[in-house]
């Protein structure tokens, strides 16, 4: 039984208590968060212990430490837990500044394989069986890789005031399941887009497109919105030379209903991640408890957590350029 802590109690944070509380290896000991009641108020939900002091996370006896809080506490508090002997599930981005992300990696040095990044789409089992049939040959590898990820709508300014921009907050996840998927990137091309005023006015776009050139001569397409009129849009189309794979939308029946005025219709897509994405949370946490228990490295690792962040850099830099390659 892994008994674990989570610090932050927020969105992410009853995810991950949710995804604990129903594995069976796995049991939720701690909740600690500075802010309110709401480590307390998590915390009641599972019969666990709660804390407002962070620190009584490292000094307790639980086995392993979810990181949860806002990004700019990652570091510290990943680098605290190792130190005390924990093994880490943290949140995405590492940090958003790469300096910070390379400190991170220095001081967790040769303990790296104790710590897991949450990109938790890759444990989606579309996306994960998609991986496993490229891996098997079945399309004779990627020559175009077609990640679509767009959000129903925007953040509020104050949240993406400090979100470190498009491609640190949102298209983290897209460059790492381009990885994922094509394997390592070596050049980068970004276009951003401005259509809503009040995120040109500090500096960000609310949608992008990007292109990546994979070093085994694969590209993949990135396509980014911060609005998205019919719903959470997450698709992703792998294309070889002896086939494709697909990975479409979920929604909440696979049953489509045709009528004298709609065909084909399904009801709409899930909503936003904590829907769409629940059963790659919880395998996500499976794949942590098992990796743990077993002693070996889980992945993804803190060291794909830092190359996302680095292709996120690049995206910046080459956005600012008006869409000038990035090598990376
Ligand atoms: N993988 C995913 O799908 C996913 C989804 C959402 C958020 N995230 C990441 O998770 C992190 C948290 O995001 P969220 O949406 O849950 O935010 P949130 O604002 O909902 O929750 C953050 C919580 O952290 C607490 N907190 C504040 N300061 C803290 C500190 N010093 N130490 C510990 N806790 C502190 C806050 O009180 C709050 O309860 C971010 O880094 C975000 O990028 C990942």
């Amino acid at each position: 039984m892994l008994r674990f802590a989570i610090i932050g109690a927020g969105r992410i944070g009853g995810v991950h208590a949710r995804a604990i509380a129903a594995h069976p290896q796995a049991e939720l000991a701690l909740v600690a968060d500075p802010v309110g009641d709401a480590a307390a108020r998590l915390a009641a939900g599972y019969g666990a212990a709660s804390t407002t002091d962070v620190d009584a996370v490292f000094v307790s006896d639980v086995d392993a430490v979810v990181v949860g809080s806002p990004t700019p506490f990652h570091v510290d508090q990943i680098v605290a837990a190792v130190d005390a002997g924990k093994a880490v599930l943290a949140e995405k981005p590492v940090d958003l500044d790469l300096a910070r992300a390379d400190e991170c990696v220095a001081a967790v040095g040769d303990r790296a394989d104790r710590v897991m990044l949450g990109f938790n789409r890759r444990f989606d089992p579309g996306f994960a069986e998609m991986k496993s049939r490229i891996l098997a040959g079945e399309i004779g590898g990627v020559e175009q890789l077609t990640i679509i990820s767009r959000d129903p709508s925007a953040p509020p300014a104050a949240y993406l005031t400090g979100s470190g921009g498009i491609f640190r907050d949102m298209t983290i996840h897209d460059l790492d399941m381009a990885r994922f998927l094509l394997g390592d990137i070596t050049e980068v091309i970004a276009v951003g887009q401005n259509f809503a005023d009040d995120i040109k006015e500090i500096g960000d776009y609310d949608g992008a497109v990007l292109t990546l050139r994979g070093a085994n001569g694969g590209v993949a397409t990135i396509i980014n919105s911060r609005h998205c009129a019919t719903g959470y849009d997450q698709r992703v189309e792998a294309f070889g030379p002896t086939g494709s794979l697909r990975a479409e939308n979920h929604t909440a029946t696979r049953v489509q209903y045709f009528g004298a005025d709609v065909s084909g219709a399904s009801g709409p897509y899930l909503d936003f991640f904590l829907q769409r994405y629940t059963e790659a949370y919880a395998a996500e946490i499976d794949h942590f408890v098992t990796a743990v228990e077993a002693g070996v490295a889980p992945s993804p690792s803190l060291a794909d957590g830092r190359e996302a962040l680095v292709l996120a850099d690049a995206a910046t830099r080459s956005a600012a350029k008006g869409g000038a390659p990035v090598s990376v």
